[in-house]
C-alpha cells in the first residue's frame, strides 16, 4: 500500500480556524490512508489548547477538539505534508514565503478555493469577534472539507 497523504490546516494563531478545520477534515477522512495536522504561522499561543469559541462550535456539532495543542508553522512541514491549507490571503503570503522550491509553493492553498475556484476568498480571521464569527467560520470550514474530501478520494483511489 502506498504512502498516507497528508494534509496541514494552517492559520495565523492555530486557535480558532485551523484546529476546527483539523477537527472536521480528519472526522471526513480514512485515517489509514490520511493525516492531518493544522500549524500556526505566528507560533504566539504555542502549546495552548484551541479557543473555547472554537471549543464549543466544535462540540456543538458533535467533534471534540479539545486535545489539540498549537504550533508554529515549520519549514520542515513542506516536506512531511502534501497539501498545505491556508485561511486567508495574509496565512497564503507568509506560508508561501517559507517555501524553497516550486514545487513547495504548489502545495499551499487557499481552503475556499476548493470551494469557490478563483473567487480567491477568505476564511475571516474571528478572535476579536462574537460567536457568530465561529457560526460562520464554522460553515465555511464544513463545507471546504466536504469538497476535499470528496476531490482527495477521487484523486487517490
Ligand atoms: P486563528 O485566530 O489564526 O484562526 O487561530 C487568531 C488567534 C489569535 C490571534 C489572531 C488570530 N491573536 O492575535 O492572538
Amino acid at each position: 500500500m502506498s504512502e498516507k497523504t497528508n494534509i496541514l490546516m494552517v492559520c495565523l494563531g492555530n486557535i480558532c480556524r485551523s484546529p476546527l478545520a483539523e477537527g472536521l477534515m480528519r472526522s471526513k477522512l480514512n485515517f489509514t490512508k490520511f493525516t492531518v495536522d493544522s500549524a500556526g504561522t505566528s507560533g504566539g499561543h504555542k502549546g495552548q489548547a484551541p479557543d473555547k469559541r472554537s471549543i464549543a462550535i466544535a462540540n456543538k456539532n458533535g467533534l471534540d477538539i479539545s486535545n489539540q495543542k498549537s504550533r508554529k508553522l515549520l519549514e520542515e512541514d513542506f516536506k512531511n505534508f502534501d497539501f498545505l491549507y491556508v485561511m486567508d490571503q495574509s496565512n497564503y503570503n507568509d506560508v508561501t514565503a517559507l517555501a524553497s522550491t516550486e514545487e513547495e509553493k504548489k502545495k499551499v492553498i487557499k481552503i475556499l478555493d476548493e470551494v469557490f475556484p478563483g473567487e480567491n476568498l477568505d476564511v475571516p480571521d474571528p478572535y476579536y469577534g462574537g460567536s457568530q464569527g465561529f457560526e460562520n467560520i464554522y460553515r465555511m470550514l464544513d463545507r471546504a472539507t466536504d469538497v476535499i474530501a470528496q476531490k482527495i478520494d477521487n484523486r487517490i483511489e
